[in-house]
């Protein structure tokens, strides 16, 4: 899997997967803006160095702490490794930074990300009530612990 940086041109295609995979999707703009945010990290993800975007990952690096934001995979491209992949290149980028910690939210009904997140060792600290809309739901509160982790987790 290729992963880079991402870029203006590639907003269309992170606008269909978003809109495809999120109940209430981040608009484009929103997603413009984190292209000039300093704090933010947007990466694509394509099968191939010049193919199709099929994922996205955006988190923030505020010091030692990483907050994901966004960590998402094309439907026809499920299943197939690249969720897993993006996790672990967010997590290895907060091991080369010598990052303290990683934090994130996700809907208390998402099961694939749950299980995602939690063969990655991430540990659940907390619930936030009414956190999501469209629809109302709580969220569950995880959190990564690079100096707890093992190598390579
Ligand atoms: C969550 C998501 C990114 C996973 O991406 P993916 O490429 O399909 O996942 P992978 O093939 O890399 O799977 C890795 C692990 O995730 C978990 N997983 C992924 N999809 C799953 C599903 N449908 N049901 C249960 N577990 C699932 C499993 O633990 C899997 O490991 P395994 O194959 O050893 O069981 C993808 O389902 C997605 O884009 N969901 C919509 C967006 C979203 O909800 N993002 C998270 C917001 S917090």
């Amino acid at each position: 899997m290729w992963i880079r940086p991402a870029q203006s041109a590639d907003l269309d295609a992170v606008e269909i997967i978003e809109r495809q995979q999120f109940s209430n999707p981040w608009n484009r703009e929103y997603f413009a803006a984190e292209l000039g945010n300093r704090l933010a990290h947007f990466h694509v993800a394509a099968a191939a160095p010049a193919g199709e975007i099929a994922a996205y990952l955006l988190f923030w690096r505020l010091g030692g702490e990483l907050e994901l934001h966004k960590i998402a995979v094309r439907r026809d491209r499920q299943r197939r490794g690249m969720g897993e992949s993006l996790l672990k290149h967010f997590l290895d980028m907060g091991r080369s930074w010598g990052c303290e910690r990683a934090v994130l939210e996700v809907r208390e009904s998402n099961a694939a990300a749950i299980r995602l997140y939690e063969k990655h060792h991430f540990r659940l600290v907390g619930r936030r009530k009414d956190y999501y809309c469209r629809p109302s739901e709580d969220a569950r509160v995880y959190e990564f612990d690079f100096r707890g982790a093992a190598p390579g987790s």
